[in-house]
């Protein structure tokens, strides 16, 4: 996939910039989505045999799984031992109310890499570069206002970052056919 390609190249950048390790930086952004493309059902199952937390947004979004299952691959298959890659990896998808410099680097590199489309991406990208902590804000605000257009769930991570990091939680909206004027 190019977009592992372009995370790890982003990552390596970030990290560089801010005096961050850019080879952990690379090594998270290559294995980051290593159980990205595995169907709802195997990212439970295998989740669960691994005794990771899977609560009921899990259950109801397991696409999120493939962050915390893709850092146990990453362990198993490439026997990556450093705890920050890990976590990094781990956080990428849906952040968390602690992340490292490590951590937001990678999920911005995720976030921001240049395949990445919508308003503002180029603008966070550089931001990201002078200032790690007003990105973060800048992508979760920018998470957030998406996934309440869309009458989305909001990961309890997301809310926790969102909470740490000072970024209001917009209402979501209301479906299409509220908005629509009564026939009777
Ligand atoms: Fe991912
Ligand atoms: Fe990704």
């Amino acid at each position: 996939m190019a977009h592992i390609v372009r995370v790890a190249r982003l990552g390596a950048r970030l990290a560089s910039a801010h005096g961050i390790d850019p080879g952990a930086a690379r090594t998270a952004g290559l294995l980051h989505d290593l159980a990205r493309l595995f169907p709802a059902e195997r990212l439970l199952a295998e989740s669960a045999r691994r005794g990771l937390p899977v609560g009921p947004f899990e259950r109801d979004h397991p696409i999120v799984l493939h962050a915390a299952l893709g850092a146990e691959l990453a362990r198993e298959q490439f026997g990556i031992t450093d705890p920050d890659v890990l976590s990094a990896i781990r956080k990428h998808t849906v952040a968390d109310a602690v992340m490292s410099p490590l951590d937001s680097v990678v999920y911005l590199a995720d976030g921001l890499e240049p395949g990445r489309d919508f308003p503002g991406r180029a603008e966070l990208a550089t931001l990201a570069f002078r200032d790690l902590d007003g990105a973060l804000r800048g992508l979760l605000a920018s998470t957030l206002r998406y996934l309440a257009q869309r009458g989305l769930g909001v990961a309890p991570q997301t809310r926790a970052a969102a909470r740490r990091y000072d970024v209001e939680l917009p209402a979501p909206s209301e479906p299409a056919s509220a908005k629509e004027p009564c026939s009777a």
